[in-house]
């Protein structure tokens, strides 16, 4: 499985590693379309995006492929980091604080571990929406196989889909302004994979100095 993060020689700190990066890219980029798609078929105001996106029927067959691909992204992403997204009792105090993270008044927040207690709730957000996605999904693509008794479950999924989806675009929303605007440093973790030591120290203290234990046993 992926390595665990390390101080690197050049002193900055390894965040995210190369398969690390590349299964959140995979995650992403096919959220990032079945957004469009699904935004396209959801509203006839955005139907004009199924258009940019080589047209309706493309868009169609795709859409529930990307579905596919989404939520094998979303089970690596358990596999590689389901253990540390678990809550641990630091996490209520985090909570509790939470006022101090809104006003960006971070010197009051308790110290946080390798993710703090927000990118877990974002990351089983993700996950328990994407495999309810994925279900809903699946009757809607594939509706002639649902036996006539159990045609509730066709009305089912025309509800779940959308409710999940707008859950996970209020996730998805979030993330990208924490990810991109908010936390100076953080866009380029999860490209070059990298952050300063002082970013390490300031967002996850409690990570930082595990690794700095860490290193110093290992000398
Ligand atoms: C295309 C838009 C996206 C951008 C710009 C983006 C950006 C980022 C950034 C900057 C981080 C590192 C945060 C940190 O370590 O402090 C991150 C981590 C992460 N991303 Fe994304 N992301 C995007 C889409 C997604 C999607 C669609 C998912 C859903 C599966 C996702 C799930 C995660 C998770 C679980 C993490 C680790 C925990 C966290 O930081 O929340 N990301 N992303």
């Amino acid at each position: 499985m992926s390595p665990e993060p390390y101080l690197l020689p050049n002193g900055r700190v390894l965040r995210y590693s190369f398969h690390e990066r590349l299964v959140h890219w995979l995650a992403a980029i096919s959220y990032l379309y079945l957004l469009l798609t699904g935004l396209a078929f959801w509203s006839p105001w955005l139907f004009w995006i199924a258009i940019v996106l080589g047209g309706a029927t493309i868009s169609r067959e795709l859409h529930p492929w990307a579905g596919v691909v989404f939520v094998i992204g979303v089970l690596l992403m358990y596999r590689m980091w389901g253990k540390q997204m678990k809550e641990t009792p630091a996490d209520k105090e985090w909570w509790a604080a939470i006022g101090h993270y809104i006003r960006n008044e971070d010197d009051k927040m308790p110290s946080a571990d390798r993710f703090n207690p927000g990118q877990k709730l974002l990351f089983w957000g993700f996950l328990v929406n994407g495999i309810l996605l994925l279900l809903s999904g699946l009757i809607l693509w594939l509706p002639q196989y649902i036996p006539w008794g159990l045609r509730f479950l066709r009305l089912t999924a025309v509800l779940v889909h959308p409710i999940c989806a707008l859950l996970t675009i209020a996730l998805f929303i979030v993330h990208v302004y924490m990810g991109t605007a908010m936390e100076r440093g953080a866009f380029a973790s999860v490209i070059r994979g990298d952050v300063s030591r002082a970013w390490a120290d300031h967002h996850h203290h409690t990570w930082y100095q595990q690794l700095v234990r860490e290193s110093s046993v290992k000398k």
